[in-house]
């Protein structure tokens, strides 16, 4: 795929499920990584999979910390931004406590917005016309049960990549999302059975997906061959949100 080679490309959440095939695809098509997540262990195992051409940073992207940090990386430039990571706490509304809504917000929205706001300001300042990808969801078209917090931060993701693709358009730089469906990785992997089942039953493809199939179609908006496409959301879900 044209135009990632040697590309500096900042991926959130990069060292498990979505995050970590964005990485290989990414990885697998030239660009320099700069891979973002929160536990420390992670680099000798992020070592091994990218020898070269990669940076780790152990950050959290609520905490102001890790926002310096990652703000001190991006100075040396930054191409892509890819906003994945994401959590999280499931209840209905009554259970649902402020923590669990906090949490949810600051990862899946707030972070979002802050990391874009930084990653942008340099592309602008430095005429780069980059790209920046957010994780949406599926669930954020049609709502999910015990998910108010997620699926309001997954709606919002899509309203603020239309918001930020209008003010950032003339300077070059392309703002997209991806929707996945039910994706195998952790976050799937700790929701009941029955509602996956369910889930694939209504999927016109009948499966779940691999993370494989997201990484791709973020390679591919942050790609030249993307590059009159801005300010969309790309579902990637087997057909799932027809049903
Ligand atoms: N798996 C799915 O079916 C699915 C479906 C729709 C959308 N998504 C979205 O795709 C993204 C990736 O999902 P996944 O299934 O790979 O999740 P995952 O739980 O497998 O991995 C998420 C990664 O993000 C990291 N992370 C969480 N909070 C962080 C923080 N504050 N700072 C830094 N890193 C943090 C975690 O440590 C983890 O490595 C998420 O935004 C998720 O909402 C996933």
């Amino acid at each position: 795929m044209r135009g990632l080679s040697n590309k500096r490309v900042f991926i959130t959440g990069a060292a498990a499920g979505i995050g970590l095939a964005t990485a290989t695809r990414f990885y697998e098509e030239g660009a320099n990584l700069i891979l973002i997540d929160m536990p420390p262990i992670e680099e000798t195992k992020l070592k091994e999979l990218f020898p070269e051409r990669m940076t780790y940073l152990q950050a959290n992207v609520t905490h102001k910390d890790s926002l310096a940090m990652i703000q001190g990386e991006m100075d040396k430039g930054i191409d892509v931004l890819v906003n994945n990571a994401g959590i999280t706490r499931d209840a209905t509304i009554h259970k649902m406590t402020d923590e669990q809504f906090d949490q949810v917000i600051d990862v899946n929205l707030k972070a979002v917005w802050k990391l874009s706001q930084m990653a942008s300001l340099y592309m602008k300042d430095n005429g780069i016309q980059g790209a920046i990808l957010n994780a949406a969801s599926v669930v954020a078209h049609y709502g999910n049960f015990g998910q108010t917090n997620y699926v309001a931060t997954k709606a919002a993701v899509i309203g603020l990549t239309k918001t930020l693709s209008k003010e950032l358009g003339k300077y070059g730089i392309r703002v997209n999302a991806v929707a996945p469906g039910f994706i195998g990785t952790e976050m799937v992997r700790k929701m009941p059975e029955k509602v996956v089942a369910m889930m694939n039953e209504k999927a016109p493809l009948k499966r779940i997906g691999e993370p494989e199939e997201i990484a791709a179609a973020y390679a591919f908006l942050a790609s030249d061959d993307a590059r009159f496409i801005t300010g969309t959301t790309i579902n990637v879900d087997g057909g799932l949100v027809l049903g």
